[in-house]
């Protein structure tokens, strides 16, 4: 299907009735009311499981770490998203699709971002992008949203500033460091995010950032009053191994699934118990 059709046409799943493709100005309607449910996706298989459950798919730069076994996301380049985005389009029917920009593809000048969204956006179908950051991006912002390229904002914890914030860490403990993020979550909703995700922020700083935005904001680490929440999928399926952040909730265990599964596929090999003769085409056999 092509970009074009997936915007307009409704979900086509036998036996249940047509989903509408959600818009961002659906997900914007959304502030203060039922909770967007959002998540990560790299993949077709993923996105045509999730689709169905969710308001919006995310295509993370988290892929650098959940994918590619990087560190951190900053080895993430635009080439790797656009090739993820496109996979992701192609197995979401409704849900709005959002692709992360990685680091250094949009922090020079609004010019290069516009550059490096109209790629993405035109070579994957996806409805809109994601960028980190504030005040610092706010001319950004208001230079895409101008031009037709719907952004959803990203303040508090940014992982491409990892450096910057000298680790992983929740933000917003003291009065500076919640001053600092009150401010981007003003300027980045002011400049015209269609909504802003709030991650790894004290709890009462993003439950008062969610109100005094106009628009959603979707929480990681961040509040139960968000207007939405995001989880990055392979946590939520337990596929990160024993140590998880305290913000993650698992809801299966497939890492440990996936282990079960292949231990005894190695084990049926070296028994010869497999392929049987139902896996096998023998001499006259249709
Ligand atoms: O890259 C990502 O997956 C994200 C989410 C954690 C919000 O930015």
């Amino acid at each position: 299907m092509s970009a074009d059709a997936r915007q307009t046409s409704p979900q086509k799943s036998p036996g249940k009735p047509p989903r509408k493709t959600v818009t961002v100005r659906d997900i914007r309607a959304r502030k203060g009311a039922t909770p967007l449910v959002c998540l990560t996706a790299y993949s077709t298989p993923m996105a045509r499981l999730l689709d169905p459950h969710v308001d919006l798919l995310l295509v993370g730069d988290s892929v650098g770490m959940t994918v590619y076994g990087m560190e951190t996301t900053l080895g993430v380049t635009l080439d790797m998203m656009v090739a993820h985005g496109r996979a992701v389009t192609r197995g979401a029917q409704a849900a709005c699709t959002v692709v992360d920009l990685p680091f250094g593809s949009y922090q020079e000048s609004p010019e290069q971002a516009f550059r490096s969204a109209a790629r993405v956006v035109a070579e994957t179908g996806c409805t809109a992008v994601k960028l980190e950051g504030g005040r610092e991006m706010a001319a950004t912002i208001s230079f895409l949203t101008q031009r037709g390229v719907p952004v959803l904002g990203h303040v508090g914890l940014t992982p491409q500033a990892v450096n910057q914030l000298g680790g992983f860490r929740t933000q917003g403990r003291g009065a500076a460091e919640a001053e600092r993020v009150r401010a981007d979550a003003d300027a980045a909703a002011e400049a015209g995010a269609f909504a802003l995700v709030v991650e790894g922020v004290m709890e009462p700083l993003a439950r008062e950032i969610t109100e005094r935005v106009a628009v959603p904001t979707i929480g990681i680490g961040a509040s139960a009053s968000c207007d939405g929440q995001i989880l990055v999928i392979d946590d939520l399926l337990g596929f990160q191994g024993e140590v998880q952040p305290r913000f993650v909730k698992r809801y299966a265990e497939l890492g440990a699934e996936v282990e079960r599964a292949v231990g005894i596929f190695a084990e049926d090999v070296r028994a010869r118990r497999f392929p049987d003769e139902r896996h096998v085409f023998a001499q006259g056999a249709k």
